[in-house]
């Protein structure tokens, strides 16, 4: 019998040519593509997979809980990777990686492959993923092997039938899901320069952006959005709205040096606009309700729960011990978050929540004031006492000079690896 193997399958050129490469290397491939809310006709990327030689090619739709159990975490999170990426392809290849472990049980295959290089994070997080929640499956990743060069792997599929299309010539190796676009390669590899207007796909750049600001408001139920302007809606239906919505006002663009995991740095473009906005509308409601040393330890585990989505640790206990603080600091981000939208930043202009821990009455200095302002005294009496104490200490004598620092001899310079 011959051993199954289930591609992570893309449409793109990299995993179209894995099909005839793991098929002469002896596997049926079973195609699977998951709709994590990427543009393009995914039906239709499926009929070629099969007309490239897959014996069976599905489409998994999982939007809806891409929005639900992976988005909806990562916001009230505030996830943000070195404070800036809103985790957008990271997030959602542990749900690809999931989906291809539910498939290759169902048909019995032994192997799941995935057309991620030996450069990036991705290749990290799809291996780290299957070995978390299915260690008996064996991963294969043709690119990360085969060497080919990108003329090399054009020739290698135009021998074999498979389709080149104009687009993949594309100088650029994009990633999109409903959190996000991802941009890397071509003229975005010289760090110095700006991107090119070319290289963005979802928004509009902010000097063309509408002259007239647009005005949107959030509703937040305990941490998740669940209107827009007074309209009710769920997750899945508002991040496309609002990618769209931001995105014409220019949005969401990210330019970024980043920390890959494999240790490299890489020069990383992104347009998140729905998270751009959604992000900062949480962090201002959780501003207004949440105390302040529970912001102040919130935001380390907010670092660290990013960090572990970038480094491919989703199905990690730390996570879902992360994610039981995070929900249970939620129960009264409830409330309402108004932005202004213009020429490519989403501010926050207004907010409001029954758990208000902001008291008109407590902060106002005008009429109506009851704050006991005479109790501050004391208060800064007793707080100053550490510093009091400190200060009425004769301040120790300096040291002695020391003797001449032996300065080391310079090591010879080595290879970086
Ligand atoms: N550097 C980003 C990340 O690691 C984006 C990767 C984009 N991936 C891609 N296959 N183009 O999350």
């Amino acid at each position: 019998m011959t051993d199954k193997v289930v591609l992570a399958y893309s449409g793109g050129l990299d995993t179209s040519v894995a099909i005839p490469w793991l098929k002469e290397r002896g596997l049926e491939v079973i195609a699977v593509t998951v709709d994590v809310g990427q543009p393009g006709d995914l039906q239709a990327h499926r009929q070629k997979a099969l007309r490239i030689g897959a014996s069976e090619a599905i489409v998994v739709d999982a939007r809806a809980e891409f929005a639900e159990s992976y988005i909806a975490r990562a916001l009230r999170a505030n996830a943000l990777y070195e404070g800036i990426y809103p985790l957008s392809t990271a997030l959602a290849r542990p749900l690809i990686g999931k989906s291809l472990v539910d498939v290759a049980r169902r048909v019995g295959a032994g192997k799941i492959a995935h057309g991620c290089t030996g450069k990036g994070n991705d290749q990290v997080r799809f291996d780290l993923c299957t070995t978390s929640l299915a260690p008996e499956l064996e991963v294969l990743a043709p690119a990360r092997v085969w060497k080919m060069t990108r003329e090399e792997e054009i020739a290698y599929a135009e021998a074999r039938g498979v389709p080149v299309p104009v687009g993949r010539r594309s100088p650029y190796s994009t990633d999109e899901n409903l959190w996000g676009r991802s941009v890397e390669c071509g003229i975005l590899e010289d760090a110095a320069l700006e991107p090119p207007e070319e290289a963005y796909g979802w928004t509009r750049a902010p000097e063309r952006a509408p002259d007239v600001p647009a005005y949107v408001t959030i509703g937040f139920d305990r941490g998740l959005p669940i209107s827009i302007d007074g309209q009710a809606t769920d997750l899945p239906t508002l991040v496309p709205m609002l990618n769209r919505l931001a995105g014409d006002h220019g949005v969401g663009r990210i330019d970024h040096i980043e920390s890959r995991v494999v240790g490299i740095k890489s020069r990383e473009v992104y347009e998140c606009p729905a998270a751009l906005t959604l992000i900062p509308a949480h962090q201002a409601l959780e501003a207004l309700v949440l105390p302040r040393d529970l912001l102040d330890f919130k935001r380390s585990v907010e670092q660290r729960y990013s960090q572990l989505i970038y480094d491919g640790l989703w199905f990690m206990p730390l996570r879902e011990a992360l994610d039981a603080f995070i929900s249970s600091t939620q129960s009264r981000v409830t409330g309402e978050v108004v932005l202004k939208l213009y020429k490519g930043a989403a501010r926050v202009v207004g907010r409001r929540s029954a758990y208000a821990l902001y008291q008109h009455e407590l902060a106002t200095y005008a009429e109506g004031d009851r704050f006991r302002s005479e109790m501050a005294e004391g208060f800064i009496y007793v707080w100053g006492l550490p510093a009091r104490t400190w200060a009425s200490l004769e301040e120790p004598p300096a040291p002695a000079p020391a003797a001449a620092p032996v300065v080391p001899a310079p090591r010879a310079p080595t290879a970086v690896d």
